[in-house]
Formats: structure tokens, sequence, C-alpha cells
């Protein structure tokens, strides 16, 4: 158990009490923690569904790591070192095939932040990395050292809603080669007044930070298959810090095999925000699964899980085509 508290110095969990609520948890229940991190949510749901089930996934394997030397010999609690977009392998690999809740909490840890060296956070000068799994992909120095002046401007507008995505771009292009996020933020820095600056600079590096985690796209394939895998009356429940992710979660309540079980997102309290900051801007949505659901045609449905306005569900419910 200490071992277990001992893990809240690298993240403390946001909305805790509020997501136990929504999930409804009960013994027995088999429950899917698609973003493990250190368990802050996780080893509560445990405890409240033993002799259930708890399967996390986490893709960070230094967080991983430091999970499972933390882990007690005898435990509910399933972690694979695992990116919750390959859900339908890792419950392949644990012999489960229906579950009863499914919980994505999508910020970054504060160990990513601050502790992982990779870059998570402008105010630390490291390597200008970005990614949750460093063998996957490329770090986000080369691909702003390799890509050209318009792909750099595209991705900090579109995933960044950088106003000066062009000037930064170029100044970038001027300034190569970029390695570490002091490189960066000194570029950044010149485009706006001192008390500008760090917007704009988190506006930047959550846009590397998606591009080269390919954030949107796992988040659209890692929702098709947690409601594939939730069983009907199952619920699913996601905490997003941006209003991309946010608009992605929000547009589910257009479709019909889910009822919304949050009319409006539930936000952290004030006493929340004033002990942890981090947590100001989370939004917690949850949905009940109420009709089977294909998941490969989820995912190749333009309007599944779509953040970008021009191409938003439209207003009314969307009608599910059955083959
Ligand atoms: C906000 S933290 C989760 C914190 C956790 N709920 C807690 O209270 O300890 C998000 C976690 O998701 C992990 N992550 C990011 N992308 C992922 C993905 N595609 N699949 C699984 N885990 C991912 C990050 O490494 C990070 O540890």
């Amino acid at each position: 158990m200490d071992r277990i508290l001992n893990l809240r110095k690298y993240h403390r969990p946001v909305l805790l009490r509020e997501v136990l609520e929504v999930l409804d948890l009960s013994p027995h229940l088999i429950v899917v923690d698609a973003t493990f991190g250190f368990g802050g949510h996780a080893f509560e749901i445990a405890r409240k569904v033993d002799p259930g089930v708890l399967i996390g996934f986490e893709k960070d394997p230094d967080t991983y790591r430091i999970v499972s030397e933390s882990l007690p010999p005898i435990t509910n609690v399933r972690l694979l070192n695992m990116g919750y977009e390959r859900m339908d392998e890792g419950l392949l690999k644990v012999g489960i095939f229906n579950v009863d809740r499914v919980l994505f909490d999508l910020g970054i840890s504060s160990f990513s932040l601050e502790g992982s060296g990779r870059g998570f956070s402008f105010r630390r000068d490291e390597i200008l990395d970005l990614r949750f799994n460093p063998n996957e992909g490329i770090p986000a120095y080369e691909f702003l050292n390799r890509a050209s002046e318009r792909e750099i401007a595209e991705i900090l507008r579109k995933y960044g809603e950088e106003r000066k995505s062009n000037l930064i771009a170029r100044a970038i292009v001027e300034n190569r080669p970029i390695k570490t996020t002091g490189d960066l933020a000194r570029i950044v820095d010149k485009f706006y007044s001192p008390k500008l600056r760090n917007k704009a600079k988190a506006r930047v590096w959550q846009a590397l930070r998606i591009h080269v985690n390919d954030e949107l796209n796992n988040l659209k394939r890692g929702l098709a298959l947690a409601l594939k895998y939730l069983k009907l009356g199952g619920i699913l429940a996601v905490v997003t810090f941006h209003s991309l992710e946010d608009r992605a979660v929000k547009s589910l309540k257009f479709f019909p095999f889910l009822k919304p079980i949050t009319k409006k997102p539930i936000l952290p309290n004030e006493d929340e925000v004033s002990k942890n900051p981090r947590s100001r801007s989370a939004k917690l949505r949850a949905y009940m699964k109420v009709e089977e659901v294909d998941a490969l045609r989820l995912i190749n449905d333009s309007r599944f899980a779509d953040p970008f306005p021009k191409a938003r569900v439209p207003r009314r419910r969307i009608k599910h085509r059955r083959r």
C-alpha cells in the first residue's frame, strides 16, 4: 500500500472522486484504464472492483517500469506497456474480450513534464523529443529539422491553433538545426511580449506533441476499440485537457450507440484547482454504451471523434447504418 501511495509523488490524479462516481463501480467488474500513468485512478478502481480486474495500458516505458516495480506480488491489476491504440492486442494478451468500464485520462503526467527528460516542459532545457514512447516514431527536433516550412506551419496551426504559425515556422527553418527545448523556446519568444510567451509556447508544444505521438488518430482508434470491447450498459469516461481532445470526445454524443451520462462536462472544483493547478483545464465526459458498435467502420468514419470544426458532426444525431 505504501509503495502505491508513494507513486503519487510522480503524478496526482485529476478529478478522482468525480471519475469514481461516474464509473459507478462495484465488485467483480472488469475495467480498462487506457492511460494508467502512476495508477492514481487505477488503484482506487482496482480496490473497488476486487475480485474484478483492472487492465492498465501505459505507453511510456519509464512510467511502466517505475509502476511495475511498485506493484504488489498479489494484485488484481494487469499492467501492459502498450498504447491504448493497441487495445485489441493487449486484451487478447490477457484473454479478456468484454469489459464493463473504460477510462481515458488524456493529460500528461507530472513525471513526463518534470522527470522524463524528453522536453515536455518548455521551462526545462532538455532535448526536444516529446514522444511518450521513445522507441516509436521520430523525436520532435528531428521533425522540425526535416519538415518543410509549410508542414511545420500546418502542424502549429492545426494542432496548436497558433495564430503566428507561418512566422514561427519560417523562423524555425531559418534557425535549423533545432535540438533542445531552449532552441525552440527562444524562437517562439521572439514573436510575443513577455506576458504572452508562456501561452504561445504551450500551444507550440501541444502541437508538436500531438504530431509526434499521432495523438488524435490514436485517440480515435483507442476510443473505437474501447467501444467495441465495452459490454452493453458499460461506461466510457474520458478526462481531456485541451479543446481538440474535448471536441473529439464531445462529438460522441451524436452517435446513437452511446447515451451521454454527463449532460455537461464535469470540471474540477476550486479546491482541487488550488491544490493542483494542472487540473484547471480538465473536463470529464462519460457515456453509456447502449448498442453494439462496429469498431472498424467507426475508425474509418471521418465524423467519429473529429475535433476539427469544419468537418464537425452535424447537430442532428447520426443514423447508424447497419450492414
Ligand atoms: C495524465 S497521465 C495518467 C495519469 C493517471 N490517471 C494517474 O492518475 O496516475 C496520462 C498517461 O498516459 C500515457 N499515455 C500517453 N499516450 C498514451 C497511449 N497512446 N496509450 C497509453 N498510454 C498513453 C502517458 O505516458 C501518461 O502516463
